[in-house]
Formats: C-alpha cells, structure tokens, sequence
C-alpha cells in the first residue's frame, strides 16, 4: 500500500513507548492491530509526542521508541502493507491539535478519567499537555479519516470525546472528518495486575509481579504468574460479578485468549485441580505465545538500516495522507495557503 485509496476501511491506533509492552498491551490491543491487517488498511504509530506528558528520561525515552517499534514488527506489523511510522516524525498531529484544542470545550477535557488518574499518580506535574492529551489523541485519528480504532477499554473516553470533537469541527465547517468508532474487544479489554487484581495491568506499575512484559524472560514468566494474587475459595471457575474471584476471571481471561478456549472449556480442563497446576499451565501458555516475537525482536532490532528504512517509509506515507487532511482543514477554518 503506497497510499491510501481503495475501498477499504481504515485503521488507526497508537501506543506509547514508555515502558515495555506488556500482556494487557498484547491482549488488549496489539494482538488486533495484527489480525486486522488481513482486512484493512491500517494506520499505527508509536506516540512518543504523547509520552512525554509524563516527565521521562530523553535517552530511555528513545531507546523505547525504537523497541516498540521493533516489538510491533515483531509481532507481525507487516511494513509494507501498513503504515507503522513514530508520531515525532509527522509534524502534522501537533499541528491538527492545536485547530482542535479550538474545538474542544474546557469541560470535556476536565471530566476525562485518564486526565484525573493521571493528576493524583503525578501530582508534582500536572501539566497542559497532560490536560490537552486526548486533543493529541482526536488529532491522530481524524488526521486518517480512521473508521475504526483498536484500543483497550480504559481508552474508550477518549475515543468518545474524539468523535464529539469531530462532529463539533463537521457541524461548523462541513463533512471534514470522519466519525471513528472504538473497536473493542470485550473478553481481553481489560486485563488485570496480577498483585492487585481489581485494577488495570499498567506500563507504569512499580510492583515488580504486577505486570508480563513482552520481553519478560520464560522463568520470570511463569514466576509472575505463580505468585499471582488469588482468592482462598479454591476453585477454577469464572463470575464477573464475585470481586473475590478477580484474580482467576483475569488468569482464566487470559488462558482463554492466548490459547483460544472457550472459558467454559478453560474450566472443565482444570476441574479437580488446584490453583498451583493452573497458573503454571497459564504461564507456560504465555510464554509459549511470547517467545517467537521475542526471537523476531532480537533479529529486528540488531537490524539498525532495516529499522531506519521502515521508519522514514512509514513516516513518508503518514505525512502523505495527513498533509492532505491539513491543508483541508486550513482552508476550511479560513487560514491563507502559503
Ligand atoms: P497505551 O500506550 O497506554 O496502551 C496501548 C494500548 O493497550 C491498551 N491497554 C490495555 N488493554 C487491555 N488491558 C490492559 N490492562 C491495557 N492497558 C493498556 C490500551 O487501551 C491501548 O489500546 N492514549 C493511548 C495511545 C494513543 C492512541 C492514539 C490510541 C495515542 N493516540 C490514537 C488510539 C488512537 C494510550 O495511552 O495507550
């Protein structure tokens, strides 16, 4: 795909590179932007403008760009097919969200979960960026005219809010932006910590056990899993609605996922057996799925001239289809072409 301009529906969605992606990445995302690929053509970026609204180190910062980048390679982005670019290399999602920020009441931006979370975690730094993010966000999905985007349930706000800003922006000046839809997948939306199951596994996690990054070695793997928080019922079955249970729900959502069982039939497999024989058999399931993207990873990321060539490709065809959706919206907001 050189360009954009056949019939198919488009995708956009993005990841920061502020840590190691972890399983909820995977599960929640990722594992989607992959599959999708065989039916549209699809957008992605690694939004290293976005990470920096919490203070990061500029040389680690770095490094994570390109591992993300090379981690979605790895796990089977196919560059020439889609469009995987760096968001810093794309001047045009800063440009689009400042139009946008113009189109963006005070108010929708104070009700935005993400915004209050983040506020208390990072209190010494609450800054305009971290207040004007889901802008950014709303910027880099109408930049493509995305139909649909991947993410994992705890972006689903923003998504809203980016079609309340779209459809703000339509209403003033005309069909410009697309509507874009959240594209969901409800059974792996939301996987859980493994120390605190009743909240959401995060990159920003400081408990070491918390979190399966997906470049976690086999043995840590299956550590993290064997000392995962459970409950003292001492039985492998799933109810959403028992908090008790939120740490089997989640090891069970898991198995479920990585090794494409029913839940039911998850449940039947380990009935009689204890939590010990079960987390094992679900850390060994993980490791199994992460260990052909940590090979690939390993051979990418010695690969500096392949990386470097992605990258600019990608970043070319960003600029391309985003440049169009600019100038568009420049004139239609009245600015005089240059
Ligand atoms: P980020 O970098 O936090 O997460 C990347 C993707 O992973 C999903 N995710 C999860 N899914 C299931 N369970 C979890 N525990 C879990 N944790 C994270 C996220 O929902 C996301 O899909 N704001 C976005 C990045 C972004 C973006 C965009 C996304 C910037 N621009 C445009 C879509 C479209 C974020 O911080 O994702």
């Amino acid at each position: 795909m050189s360009d954009i301009q056949n019939n198919k529906k488009i995708i956009f969605s993005g990841i920061q590179p502020t840590n190691t992606p972890h399983l909820g990445n995977y599960l929640g995302a990722l594992k989607n932007w992959v599959a999708m690929q065989e039916e549209y053509d699809c957008i992605y970026s690694v939004v290293d403008l976005h990470a920096i609204t919490v203070r990061q180190d500029p040389s680690k910062l770095k490094k994570q760009i390109v591992e993300t980048y090379s981690l979605l390679l790895a796990m089977g982005i196919n560059p020439e097919k889609t469009i995987l670019f760096v968001q810093g290399h794309n001047p045009r999602h800063a440009e689009l969200a400042w139009v946008l920020s113009c189109y963006t009441q005070f108010g929708e931006l104070s009700r935005m979960v993400q915004f209050k979370d983040k506020s208390e975690k990072h209190s010494e730094n609450i800054n305009a960026g971290l207040f004007t993010y889901p802008v950014l966000q709303a910027a880099d999905i109408l930049l493509y005219n995305a139909d649909y985007v991947p993410v994992g349930a705890d972006q689903k706000q923003h998504l809203e809010l980016s079609r309340d800003i779209a459809t703000r922006f339509n209403g003033v000046h005309g069909d410009i932006f697309t509507l874009p839809e959240a594209y969901i997948i409800q059974a792996t939306s939301k996987i859980m910590s493994l120390s605190e199951p009743t909240k959401k596994m995060s990159k920003s996690d400081e408990k070491p056990h918390a979190s399966i990054s997906v470049l976690d070695e086999r043995d840590v793997i299956i550590k993290k899993f064997k000392r995962s928080v459970t409950d003292s019922l001492a039985e492998i079955s799933y109810d959403e609605n028992n908090i008790e249970k939120a740490g089997i729900n989640n090891l069970l959502s898991i198995y479920s996922a990585v090794t494409n069982k029913t839940i039911d039939e998850a449940v039947s497999e380990f009935s009689g057996k204890g939590y010990g024989d079960f987390k094992l058999a679900v850390g060994e399931a993980v490791a199994d799925m992460f260990k052909p993207v940590q090979d690939e990873y390993a051979r990418i990321i010695a690969d500096k001239k392949f990386l470097a060539n992605c990258m600019q490709d990608g970043a070319e065809r960003a600029m391309k289809i985003s440049g169009r959706t600019l100038r568009n919206v420049y004139k239609k907001v009245g600015f005089l072409e240059f």
